[in-house]
């Protein structure tokens, strides 16, 4: 049966986006095609700038995360799938606090979320506890901006400069960890268009999520939650700092291949 034309233009994107190396060709085509339409100047220019290797979520300005639709600008590091798990671990201790309440505690739950971006991790929280106070923060204006256009409260600073102290429940980032050497093994679309601020972590990746352990011992109140995004056997490295600050009960988690994808860790005293 001969195609409709709707069909034979999806087709043929699908079959240039193969060719440019995207391994969800379908899938990527049916987003390009129902954010910019069928008409073909719009649609060749999304399709030129996907060949070239620039992020999907920056071409449609969305992608999905945890079962919501996150709005990416240009610029602004695209949420990554392997976030969900933190994100859902921290949505889930805010909940716990908001409902159980804490002893010397007043008022709403609240979060910080490190490094925000698009604001992903903090909108998660905001939409899954309703009640709490979430707050993202981040150096660059323009994931400020996006985190707001997302609904966030976001404040523009270094880590969390900008703010008092929070006395907060649940403090995550997702900062920075790769280590230098291995920035130059990242996939050639992330290397060439994200932004190096957003990925590059120092010589073994820590340098900025050490940072985020001893604001976190700041911004924490006791008995509060820092989770953090890591990978290959930063849990080990990060052991000392997380001591150090005063935090207990540290736990990785692991995503299905095994791989270590971030830790929670339990502040017992204050820095
Ligand atoms: C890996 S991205 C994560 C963004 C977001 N949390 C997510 O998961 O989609 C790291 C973010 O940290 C921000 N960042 C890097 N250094 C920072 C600092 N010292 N203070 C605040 N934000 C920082 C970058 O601008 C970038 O948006």
């Amino acid at each position: 049966m001969p195609r409709s034309p709707a069909a034979e233009i999806v087709a043929g994107v699908e079959a240039r986006l193969a060719a440019a190396g995207c391994i969800a060709a379908a899938e990527e085509a049916g987003e390009l095609l129902a954010a910019v339409g069928p008409r073909a100047a719009a649609l060749e220019e999304a399709v030129r700038r996907r060949e070239a290797g620039e992020p999907l979520a920056w071409i449609t300005g969305l992608t999905r995360f945890c079962g919501h639709q996150v709005r990416v600008d240009p610029g602004v590091y695209v949420p990554r799938p392997q976030t969900e798990l933190l994100a859902e671990r921290a949505a889930a201790l805010l909940a716990e606090r908001a409902a159980a309440g804490c002893a010397g505690c007043t008022g709403a739950a609240r979060a910080v979320d490190l490094c925000t971006g698009a604001g992903a991790v903090a909108l998660h929280c905001q939409r899954s506890v309703p009640g709490a106070a979430v707050v993202g923060v981040d150096v660059d204006r323009r994931a400020v901006a996006c985190a707001r256009a997302n609904g966030v409260t976001a404040v523009l600073g270094d880590l969390g400069s900008a703010l008092g102290d929070e006395c907060a429940d649940v403090v995550t980032a997702v900062a920075p960890y790769v280590p230098t050497a291995a920035v130059a093994f990242l996939p050639a679309d992330v290397r060439c268009y994200e932004p190096r601020a957003a990925l590059e972590g120092g010589v073994d990746g820590l340098a900025v999520v050490r940072r985020v352990v001893a604001e976190a011992g700041r911004l924490l109140r006791p008995g509060g939650w820092l989770l953090v995004e890591l990978g290959g056997e930063q849990d080990a490295l990060l052991a000392p700092a997380l001591t150090r600050q005063g935090f207990r009960d540290v736990a990785p988690w692991e995503d299905e291949e095994g791989d270590l994808r971030g830790l929670a860790a339990r502040l017992v005293r204050p820095a």
